[in-house]
């Protein structure tokens, strides 16, 4: 562990090999549903605010090929994860450095973009955050943020037990300083920031049987792991019981039978440094 790892202690999911694995398998399930109007023109220049393990890195900078982007982590583990997974990818217009949100070491107006895709329900001061990154960009930049709501989680069969497991990871990110719920939130957010033309596009995933690349990519890998990667911190502080906590985990599971169905949304901004002329704020 770095200094900086040290200062991301509290962050939720950690940083083991399960949990890069898991945004990887995140990344690549959601691909297309969250980045298919994400396009750079080239010959901007784009941060990307927490890029992690670089598992939304190939997809932005693979649709953008001519744009440089610059993409920050606190963490310097998973930023070596990055270099490597993006080298791999073949990819050239990415370059990466250490460095922490509220203390970025570039200059005011440095970027055309900013792009911060489950970052900011970690911090403690969203706001704060989105504050400093808009003093990066360039007169009329633009941000792009992507966050999920686990309160948008919904299943069948449905079960109460399930619903309590997802409610432990909610209090623990808030217990962190985060907050899994800030999907619904990113229009207040960025309007609060300063921000202007503000506009927020529900992302829905719905997953049946007749879709086992979602079941098994979204269900499985990304949600249902998750959630199962705060079971030991949940039960440690007393949120629930080690019996409870595996029948709500069975019930997650439950869903991805063939008769089950997984619903949830993210939640894409985008917005401006000022408003275009004909806009409301
Ligand atoms: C859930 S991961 C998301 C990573 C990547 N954006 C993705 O979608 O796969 C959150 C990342 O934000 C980083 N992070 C949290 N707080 C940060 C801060 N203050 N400055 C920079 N990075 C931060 C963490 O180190 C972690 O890599």
């Amino acid at each position: 562990m770095t200094d900086a790892d040290v200062v991301r202690a509290d962050y939720v999911h950690g940083y083991s090999g399960r949990e890069s694995q898991r945004l990887l398998d995140q990344a690549t399930t959601l691909a297309e549903l969250l980045h298919w109007d994400t396009v750079f023109p080239t010959g901007s220049d784009v941060l990307e605010a927490g890029c992690g393990v670089g598992a939304q890195t190939v997809a932005i900078a693979g649709a953008s090929p001519g744009a440089r982007i610059r993409s920050v982590d606190v963490s310097a583990q998973s930023l070596q994860a990055a270099k490597t997974r993006v080298a791999r990818a073949g990819i050239r217009n990415v370059t990466f450095l250490q460095a922490d949100i509220f203390n970025l070491p570039f200059p005011a107006h440095s970027f055309d973009h900013v792009f911060v895709c489950f970052v900011l329900e970690h911090l403690r001061d969203p706001v704060g955050a989105l504050t400093t990154l808009k003093r990066l960009l360039k007169p009329g930049g633009t941000i792009t943020a992507i966050e999920g709501d686990h309160g948008s989680a919904y299943f069948h069969p449905n079960s109460v037990a399930a619903q309590r497991a997802i409610q432990c990871l909610v209090d623990l990110q808030a217990m962190a300083g985060g907050d899994a719920l800030i999907g619904r939130r990113l229009y207040p957010l960025l309007f609060e920031a300063g921000f202007k033309n503000v506009m927020v596009s529900p992302r829905m995933v719905y997953v049946d049987a007749s879709r086992p690349q979602l079941v098994d990519g979204f269900t499985r890998k990304t949600f249902n792991a998750m959630v199962e990667g705060v079971r030991n911190d949940a039960i440690a502080c007393g949120l629930i019981d080690e019996a409870a906590w595996d029948q709500g985990i069975r019930d997650l599971h439950r869903t991805a039978e063939p008769d089950g169905v997984f619903c949830y949304t993210f939640f894409k901004a985008v917005a401006t440094t000022r408003a275009s002329p004909s806009s409301t704020p």
